[in-house]
C-alpha cells in the first residue's frame, strides 16, 4: 500500500509540475485513468477515515467519563454520513452496532496509543466492505426463512464471508456461541417476522443486530454468573457490584454515574432478596439487574437513534419533493 501512495504521490506531482511536457503526457495516457481514479478514491477515503477517527477516539475521549459522545460522535458525524453500500434505512442499525463494538475496542487498548492506532487503520481499510456484509447475509437469507436449505446457506455464508465477522461488525461475537445458534436464531427470527407480515429488509437488519446484540449480553452475563463468587456478593453487594463493574467493557457505554446507579440498584434487590442468606443466589439476582439495566438502556437509545436518523432522512426526502415541487409550480402549464 505504502508503495502505492509513493507511486500515486509521485505521478500526481509530475502531472502537475509537467503537464507541458509532451513525452510525459504520451506516457501518462497509457496509465489506465479509471484504475487510478479508484486507487485515488480509495486512499483517500481511508485517509478520511482515519482523520474522522481521530477525532473522535483519541486518549481524552476514550479516558473521558463521557462515553455516549465518544459513541455519537462515531453514529452521527461519521458512520451515517459514510458512503456505505446498504439501504437508507439499515445505515442506523450498522452504525450503532459497529459503534458499540469500535468503541468497547477503543477503551479496552485506550492505555496505549499504537494500539488505539492499529484499530484505526485495521478498520479503515476495511469498514467500507465489510459494513455491507449482515445486510448481504440478511437478504440472501430472508427470502429462505421456510427452505430445507436455511441452515447449509446460513452456514456456508458464515463460514465464506470473512466481512461477516470482523471485529467491529462481528455476527458471532463469542467464541462461546455456536454458528450453529447464529443460524437457528436468524431462522426463527426470520419465520417469525415473516408470520407477521413484515417485509423490509431494513427491519430484517435492524432485528438481526439487535438479537447478536443480545445474545452477545446473555453470554456476557453467563461467563460473569460463572466467575462470580456468591459469598462476596451476599455479604456486601454494593462494594461487590461496584469492583465488578467499574472497568467492565461490556457496559462501555455507561458512564460512570450510571454504573454506580445500576449497582444502587442491584444491590438492594440483592439486600432484599437474600438478607445475608449465604445460600441465596446473590449473583444470579446481581448480574440479572445489572444486565437488564443495560439492555433497557441500549433498547433506549437505540430506538431514540434510529427515530431521529429516519426523520432525518425523511426530512432530506421531503425537501427534494419540495424543491420539485416548486420547480414543476415554477414551470409554465403544458395545456
Ligand atoms: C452520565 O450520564 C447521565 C445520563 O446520560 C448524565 O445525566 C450524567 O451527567 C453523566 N455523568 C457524568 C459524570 O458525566
Amino acid at each position: 500500500m505504502q508503495a502505492k501512495v509513493a507511486l500515486i504521490t509521485t505521478a500526481l506531482l509530475l502531472l502537475t509540475q509537467y503537464t507541458s511536457c509532451a513525452r510525459l503526457k504520451s506516457s501518462l495516457k497509457q496509465i489506465d485513468s479509471t484504475k487510478l481514479d479508484a486507487t485515488i478514491n480509495s486512499i483517500s477515503t481511508k485517509q478520511q477515515c482515519l482523520d474522522s477517527l481521530s477525532h473522535i477516539f483519541y486518549s481524552e475521549t476514550l479516558n473521558g467519563d463521557d462515553p455516549m459522545s465518544v459513541f455519537s460522535a462515531y453514529v452521527n458525524d461519521f458512520c451515517t454520513k459514510q458512503p456505505l453500500e446498504v439501504p437508507n434505512a439499515v445505515k442506523a442499525s450498522t452504525c450503532f452496532y459497529s459503534g458499540y463494538f469500535i468503541l468497547k475496542y477503543m477503551i479496552s487498548k485506550r492505555s496505549n496509543p499504537d494500539n488505539i492506532e492499529t484499530l484505526k487503520i485495521d478498520f479503515c481499510s476495511k469498514y467500507t466492505d465489510s459494513l455491507p456484509k449482515r445486510t448481504d447475509f440478511v437478504k440472501t437469507l430472508k427470502v429462505k426463512a421456510n427452505d430445507e436449505d436455511f441452515d447449509n446457506v446460513c452456514i456456508d455464508q458464515l463460514q465464506t464471508q470473512s466481512g461477516l465477522n470482523y471485529w467491529f461488525d462481528p455476527i458471532d461475537p463469542m467464541v462461546s456461541i455456536s454458528q450453529q445458534e447464529i443460524c437457528d436464531l436468524h431462522k426463527k427470527l426470520f419465520n417469525s417476522l415473516q408470520k407477521k407480515g413484515v417485509t423490509s429488509l431494513a427491519e430484517y437488519v435492524s432485528f438481526s443486530y439487535l438479537i447478536t446484540l443480545d445474545l452477545y449480553l446473555n453470554a456476557n452475563q453467563q461467563e460473569d454468573y460463572e466467575s462470580c463468587i456468591n459469598t462476596k456478593v451476599v455479604q456486601d453487594p454494593e462494594n461487590h457490584c461496584t469492583a465488578y463493574i467499574k472497568d467492565h467493557l461490556i457496559f462501555s457505554l455507561w458512564n460512570s454515574t450510571e454504573r454506580v446507579a445500576s449497582c444502587q440498584d442491584a444491590s438492594r434487590a440483592v439486600t432484599q432478596t437474600c438478607n445475608g442468606e449465604m445460600g441465596c443466589d446473590g449473583c444470579a439476582v446481581e448480574l440479572a439487574h445489572v444486565y437488564q439495566g443495560y439492555q433497557n438502556f441500549i433498547n433506549d437509545i437505540y430506538s431514540q437513534m434510529f427515530q431521529k436518523y429516519e426523520s432525518a432522512i425523511f426530512t432530506s426526502l421531503d425537501s427534494e419533493n419540495k424543491k420539485q415541487e416548486e420547480y414543476r409550480i415554477g414551470m409554465p402549464d403544458k395545456v
